[in-house]
C-alpha cells in the first residue's frame, strides 16, 4: 500500500497569508498541516509515500518536508504543473503509483482517529474504493453522498447546489488501481478539473464496489482562516505531551495544558492553556490565552491574545491591546503608538508592518 498525499493548489481561500507559503504548511500548534498525514499514514504503516506539489510551492514543502529520513521512509515529489484537479493529480502520480493500491490524502485535511484503521478494512475487504463520509452543515461546499437505507452509496456529487443528503466526502480515499480507469473515462467537470468525485461515481456506475464509512469523530478541512483556528483550537484542546522548556519568573502565572518550549523567556505574563509557545519566545507584560499557538523566535509585549496562531518570528511590541481570533503571518511586525485598549481581529500575510496610531 503506497501514500499519495495532495500538497498542491494556490490556497486562494487563505490569501495573503499563502501568498508567501504554502496553505499545507501553515502550523497547527506549531506543526505543519501536512505532517499530520505523512504521520497519519506513517502510523498506518505505508512506507512509500509520494507528495504532489505545485511549481508555485513545491520546493518550500520539499525543504520542510524532507526525503522521510527523519521517519524511516521514502517520500517521492511528484510535480502537477497545474492545479486540474485531483483525479488529475492521480494521473499525474501514476509513475509512482503504478498498480499498487494507495490511501490518497489532502494535505490540508486533519481526521482524528488516523487511517490505520481504515487501511485494514480496506485491505481485508474486497471494495474497489473505500471513502469516507461526515455530517456537515454546508454539504454544498463538499463532495456530495447519497446512500440508501443499507448504507450503500447511490451517487457522489461534487459541490451540488442541491445537495442529496448531509454527508460529505472528506479528503481521506483508498484505492485499489481500477480508479486509473475509471479516471480516464471521465471529463472535466465544469470549474475545469478532473474530480476524483466523478472518477468514484464512475466506479459505482459501471459496477464497482465503493464501500464508506461515515466518521464519528472530527474531520477538519482547513481551507480558510476560521478553519485553521478551529484546526489549532481542537489540536491543542487534545495536546497532551506538554513540556515546561523554557523560563518564566515569579510575577508570571501558568496554568492548564501549557507548552513552551526551549529558549522562550515569560516576564509578567499570564498563560492560560490550552496554548503553545514555540522555541526562543520572548513574552513579557502580557496575556496568552486559551487555544493560542506562537511560532518559534515570536516577541510579545503588552498584549492580549487569544485564539490565535501567530508564526514565527513575529513582533507584537507595547500593543496595549487584544488580538483574538487571528492569523499572524512569519515576521509581521504589528506596533502601536497610543494605548487607548482595543481589540483586533486580523489575517496579516508574512512580513506584513502594521502600525495602529
Ligand atoms: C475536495 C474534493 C471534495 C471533498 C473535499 C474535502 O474539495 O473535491 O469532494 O469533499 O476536498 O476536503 P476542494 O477542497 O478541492 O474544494
Amino acid at each position: 500500500m503506497k501514500g499519495l498525499i495532495l500538497s498542491g493548489g494556490k490556497g486562494t481561500r487563505m490569501r495573503p497569508i499563502t501568498h508567501t507559503a504554502a496553505k499545507q504548511l501553515l502550523p497547527v500548534a506549531n506543526k505543519p498541516i501536512l505532517f499530520y498525514g505523512v504521520e497519519a499514514l506513517i502510523a498506518a504503516g505505508i512506507k512509500e509515500i509520494g507528495i504532489i506539489i505545485s511549481p508555485e510551492t513545491g520546493e518550500d514543502v520539499k525543504s520542510a518536508v524532507g526525503n522521510g529520513e527523519r521517519w524511516g521512509i521514502k517520500i517521492e515529489y511528484i510535480l502537477q504543473d497545474a492545479p486540474l484537479g485531483l483525479a488529475h493529480a492521480v494521473k499525474t502520480a501514476r509513475p509512482f503509483l503504478k498498480d499498487d493500491p494507495f490511501v490518497m490524502y489532502l494535505g490540508d485535511n486533519l481526521i482524528k482517529d488516523g487511517v490505520g484503521p481504515l487501511v485494514k478494512r480496506f485491505q481485508e475487504g474486497k471494495a474497489d474504493a473505500f471513502i469516507l463520509l461526515k455530517e456537515v452543515a454546508n454539504p454544498s461546499s463538499f463532495g456530495v453522498a447519497q446512500l440508501d437505507k443499507d448504507g450503500s452509496i447511490i451517487c457522489l456529487e461534487e459541490k451540488p447546489k442541491q445537495p442529496k443528503s448531509n454527508l460529505a466526502l472528506v479528503g481521506v480515499y483508498l484505492f485499489n488501481p481500477m480508479i486509473h480507469k475509471a479516471i480516464d473515462e471521465i471529463q472535466p467537470s465544469k470549474r475545469g478539473e478532473l474530480e476524483i468525485t466523478d472518477a468514484i461515481q464512475r466506479l459505482i456506475a459501471t459496477n464497482h464496489r465503493v464501500d464508506s464509512h461515515i466518521l464519528e469523530s472530527w474531520w477538519l478541512d482547513t481551507g480558510k482562516k476560521d478553519d485553521m483556528l478551529e484546526a489549532n483550537r481542537v489540536v491543542l484542546d487534545e495536546m497532551t505531551d506538554v513540556s515546561m522548556l523554557g523560563t518564566f519568573d515569579d510575577a508570571s502565572r501558568v496554568s492548564g495544558r501549557v507548552h513552551i518550549g526551549k529558549g522562550s523567556i515569560l516576564k509578567n505574563c499570564v498563560v492560560r492553556g490550552p496554548a503553545m509557545i514555540g522555541d526562543d519566545c520572548s513574552i513579557e507584560n502580557s496575556y496568552v490565552g486559551p487555544f493560542t499557538s506562537i511560532g518559534d523566535g515570536a516577541r510579545v509585549s503588552h498584549a492580549e491574545i487569544e485564539h490565535c496562531i501567530l508564526r514565527e518570528h513575529c513582533q507584537i511590541i507595547d500593543f496595549h491591546g487584544r488580538i483574538e481570533d487571528s492569523l499572524i503571518g512569519v515576521n509581521v511586525e504589528l506596533t502601536r503608538s497610543n494605548n487607548k485598549p482595543v481589540a483586533f481581529r486580523l489575517m496579516l500575510g508574512d512580513d506584513s508592518k502594521v502600525e495602529v496610531v
